[in-house]
């Protein structure tokens, strides 16, 4: 029996696609929105084999009121997963995608008295900033965003903003944001829409911060961010993958699956309303311990080494706390070596027409979103 029918804008893409096969299976109708555009897909307006069967399918964009009046026609609910990503330098875009993308949503619900009765929307980890750490003299601290002229330095690792002392990382929790580029203060935009002109105009929404999610789907055209995609990518084509920093940063990596199962959770807990929570793997992995399991994955026994280089705006470690979450029931069920293997298994499947990650490489050095440390 149907539950209803959710829109899934970015529905073409990869949390997308996952999220579409748990609703399908859960019985409800899905519509998805998606432009279909590059880098993620091929950009001759085709849905890519990995969207599921049996899905309403919409090619429209989010910044465009009648694509979304179309998409919102008989709606009960809305997963808004379409977004620009990465870190190069054209600013706008992440505001006219991600953030008026998010405005036009609710301004016609508003507008059209649409009976819409749940929104999820997609943050990142990446609002955090620098995070949260423990000073050893001061405490609980957060520190300032690591500036490039201290990266080409090859000072990695930030520092007590009251003493200057060594810090530690300390879990992220909900309850902070520090966002300091483009990407993160547009994802952070989204957040504060759906909790604040959720409630005041009584739209039930969520926000979901995902850690770096991994699993099949994930566009290999679009190699400027996803460590996974990159790695792999380089591995495959015989190459050591870029490592930036030193490699010893912290991440927490989750598995698709467990996005698309949170996805679904928060959109049917009314506990989960006008909150935001975490959905992360709950450990953390330097990106060096990370290169090493899509080394094994690949069967390649390739030096694994920085490379001096540093990406502007990045942040050190981050490891989200995911207790929130956990108490509505939810928690990560794969971990990172499941989520590789899963993942080369795919792209080995595919067809690479080019050398996308090298492609993407030079453009960000290009574009000084990629810089090189002293
Ligand atoms: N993948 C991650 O590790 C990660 C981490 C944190 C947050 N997120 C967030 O999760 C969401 C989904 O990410 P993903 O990894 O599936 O990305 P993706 O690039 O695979 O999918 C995004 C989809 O949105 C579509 N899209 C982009 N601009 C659009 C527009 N203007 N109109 C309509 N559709 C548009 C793309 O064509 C693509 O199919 C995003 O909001 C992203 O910010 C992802």
């Amino acid at each position: 029996m149907s539950k209803g029918l959710v829109l899934i804008t970015g529905g073409a893409g990869f949390i997308g696609s996952h999220t579409a096969t748990g609703l399908l299976q859960a019985g409800y109708r899905v519509r998805l929105l998606d432009n279909l555009t590059p880098p993620v897909h091929t950009g001759d307006g085709t849905w890519p084999d990995w969207v599921p069967a049996n899905t309403e399918r919409i090619v429209g964009d989010v910044r465009n009121r009648d694509d979304w009046s179309k998409a919102l026609a008989g709606v009960d609910a809305v997963i808004h997963l379409a977004a620009y990503q990465d870190l190069l330098p054209n600013f706008s875009h992440f505001f006219h995608i991600n953030s008026v993308g998010t405005a036009l949503l609710y301004e016609l619900i508003v507008e059209q008295k649409l009976p819409v009765k749940k929104i999820v929307v997609a943050s990142s980890q990446f609002v955090y900033g620098e995070g949260r750490y423990h000073c050893p003299k001061d405490g609980e601290v957060f520190p300032v965003n690591r500036e490039p002229s201290q990266l080409t330095k090859s000072q990695w690792e930030p520092v007590c903003p009251k003493c200057a002392g060594a810090i530690t990382p300390l879990p992220l929790l909900e309850t902070h944001a520090n966002p300091r580029n483009q990407y993160s203060i547009a994802k952070y935009s989204q957040e504060l829409m759906a909790v604040a002109l959720g409630k005041n105009y009584g739209i039930p929404s969520v926000a979901l911060r995902y850690s770096i999610v991994q699993g099949p789907h994930q566009s290999f055209r679009n190699a400027y961010s996803g460590v996974l995609r990159v790695f792999t990518l380089q591995m495959l084509a015989g190459r050591s993958p870029s490592i930036f920093e030193d490699g010893r940063q912290l991440r927490d990596y989750v598995n698709v699956g467990d996005v698309a199962r949170a996805n679904r959770l928060t959109l049917e807990s009314d506990a989960a309303n006008y909150e935001v929570f975490n959905v992360g793997g709950g450990k953390g992995y330097t990106v060096l311990e990370f290169a090493q399991i899509v080394a094994d994955a690949t069967g390649q026994k390739l030096p694994l080494s920085p490379g001096g280089e540093f990406r502007v705006g990045d942040t050190r470690h981050s490891i989200s706390d995911i207790s929130k979450l956990k108490k509505l029931g939810w928690q990560p069920t794969k971990t990172p070596r499941d989520s590789v293997r899963d993942y080369v298994a795919w792209i080995r499947r595919q067809t690479l027409d080019k050398d996308y990650a090298a492609e993407a490489l030079t453009k960000m050095r290009e574009m000084g979103a990629l810089r090189k440390a002293t």
